[in-house]
Order: structure tokens, then C-alpha cells, then sequence
């Protein structure tokens, strides 16, 4: 393995990281010799995720839009060793008509989808600063490229993390720290569960019109975030990596 690649020595704090995408980056980053912390609201999922994760990985029981609570929750992680890099992964999702959303829905979304990844990001590069190195990334998504149905909150957050990720590569860049968005395409996880692209026509509609035919898997994001957190990336940041199969770039008529 090109050395390079490698994470070991490395501490990451992976949101959400309990199931789906953010499960799938937990376990690439420990096959690559990380240590890493995931955090999530429910103990049972964090638990039973950390003993099929392995030694390498340990659990917080962590609402990120608790933002007060952010110095507390890296206090306790730090005492082990400190957050090198940051994937700000948790999400929520709500799929309704645009004149049925409400005001409190929309807040729902900002709080975990834009505010926590902001606010976790700052409170966490503050440390990455002290020691001149780190790396954050964030999920966007192909609702910041492709017009989706019915998702307007959740496009309105994945636009604000992706611009975010440009903002602080800037601003992050002169303390060592890299900033960058990773973009999945549809990944069968709970997520992509509740909306109505699991019927087996619009599944099979997804994989048919992929270039390269298929679902993109949880893994493939895993390997892009192990990818853009190790030294084989140590000059890429502000960029949004897209892992989609080829949808984003292609006309699907
Ligand atoms: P998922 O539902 O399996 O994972 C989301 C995780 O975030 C869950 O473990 C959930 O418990 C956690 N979470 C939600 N709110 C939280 C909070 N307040 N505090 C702590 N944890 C919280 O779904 P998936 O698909 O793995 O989503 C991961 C990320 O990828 C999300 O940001 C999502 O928006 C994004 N994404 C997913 C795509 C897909 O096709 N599945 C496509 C593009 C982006």
C-alpha cells in the first residue's frame, strides 16, 4: 500500500458514523490505521456499530445540535488523543411538497444539516489550529448539482456546506488544516429508505442510467474519505468530490 494513504497515528471523530455513509468511513478509516470516535443520539446503534468496528473505535452518545455541549464532548475525546480529522456526517432529511414545509421544519434541517457541521467545525479547528495540522470534511450532495425533488431545505444545507468547505479551505489553509465536501451519489442506506426512490423501478431507473451502472455503495464513500484525509491528498483542499458513478456529469435522457 502506497504509504501515504495510510491513517495511522490518526484520531477521526466521524457524526452519525453508527450506520450507513458515516458507518462506512468509520470502518474504511480504521482499515487504514485510524483511531476513530463516532458519535451519534443512540447508544444501542453506537454500541452495537463499535463492536463490529473493532478496538480502534470507541462511542459518545452526542446530539450534534447540541452546541454547547461541543468543548465538553472534545474534552473527553481529547483526553485519549486529539480530533486530527473531523467528517461532519450526521443528517436528517424531511421530503415533503414546497408549500406543505414549514418554518419549524426548515430549523430541524439547518440545525443538524448547516449549524452543528458549522459550529462543530469551529470548535474543533480551534484545536486543529494549536497544533498547525488537521482535516475536515463535510457531505454535500447531488442536490447541490441536480434540481431534486422535494428536498429544498436539505438542498438549501448541502449548498451551504459544499460553499462552506471552499470558505474554510481559505481560511483554514494558513494552520494546516484542509477542508473539503465529499459527494455521494444515491447510497441505499435509512436514509435514501424513507424517500420514494426505493421502489424497484425507480432503483433499477437509478442503476440503468448510471454510467457506470450500479448503486454507489457506502464503501466507495468510505475509500473517498480515507482518500482525502491522508497525506496522498495533502495538497487538495476546497474541493467537492463527487463519487456518483457518473450521474452528475451525464444527460440521463
Ligand atoms: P443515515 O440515516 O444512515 O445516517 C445519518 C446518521 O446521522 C444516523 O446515524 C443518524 O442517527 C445520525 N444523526 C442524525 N441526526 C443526528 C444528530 N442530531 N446528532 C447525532 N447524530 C445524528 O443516512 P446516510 O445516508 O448514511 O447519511 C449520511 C450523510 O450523507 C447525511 O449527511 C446525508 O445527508 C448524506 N447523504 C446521503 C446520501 C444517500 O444517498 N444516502 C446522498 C447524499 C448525501
Amino acid at each position: 500500500m502506497m504509504k501515504e494513504i495510510s491513517l495511522e497515528g490518526k484520531t477521526a471523530l466521524v457524526t452519525g458514523g453508527a450506520s450507513g455513509i458515516g458507518y462506512a468511513i468509520a470502518s474504511e478509516m480504521i482499515d487504514a490505521g485510524a483511531e476513530v470516535v463516532i458519535v451519534g443520539r443512540r447508544a444501542d446503534k453506537l454500541q452495537e456499530a463499535t463492536e463490529k468496528l473493532g478496538d480502534r473505535c470507541r462511542w459518545y452518545q452526542f446530539d450534534v445540535t447540541h452546541v454547547d455541549e461541543y468543548d465538553q464532548l472534545l474534552n473527553q475525546v481529547d483526553e485519549k488523543s486529539p480530533v486530527d480529522i473531523l467528517v461532519n456526517n450526521a443528517g436528517i432529511n424531511i421530503k415533503k411538497d414546497f408549500f406543505d414545509f414549514r418554518a419549524e421544519e426548515f430549523d430541524r434541517i439547518v440545525e443538524t444539516q448547516a449549524k452543528a457541521p458549522f459550529m462543530l467545525s469551529q470548535a474543533v479547528a480551534e484545536r486543529m489550529k494549536e497544533r498547525k495540522s488537521g482535516n475536515i470534511i463535510f457531505i454535500s450532495s447531488l442536490a447541490t448539482i441536480l434540481g431534486m425533488h422535494e428536498i429544498q431545505a436539505y438542498t438549501v444545507c448541502k449548498s451551504g456546506v459544499k460553499g462552506l468547505a471552499r470558505s474554510l479551505a481559505r481560511d483554514l489553509g494558513p494552520y494546516g488544516i484542509r477542508v473539503n465536501s465529499l459527494n455521494p451519489g444515491f447510497v441505499y442506506t435509512d436514509m435514501l429508505e424513507k424517500t420514494n426512490l426505493k421502489t424497484p423501478e425507480r432503483l433499477k431507473e437509478i442503476e440503468e442510467k448510471t454510467p457506470l451502472k450500479g448503486f454507489t455503495q457506502a464503501k466507495d464513500l468510505g475509500m473517498a474519505a480515507v482518500f482525502l484525509a491522508s497525506d496522498a491528498a495533502r495538497f487538495i483542499t476546497g474541493i467537492d468530490l463527487v463519487v456518483d458513478g457518473g450521474i452528475s456529469s451525464s444527460f440521463l435522457i
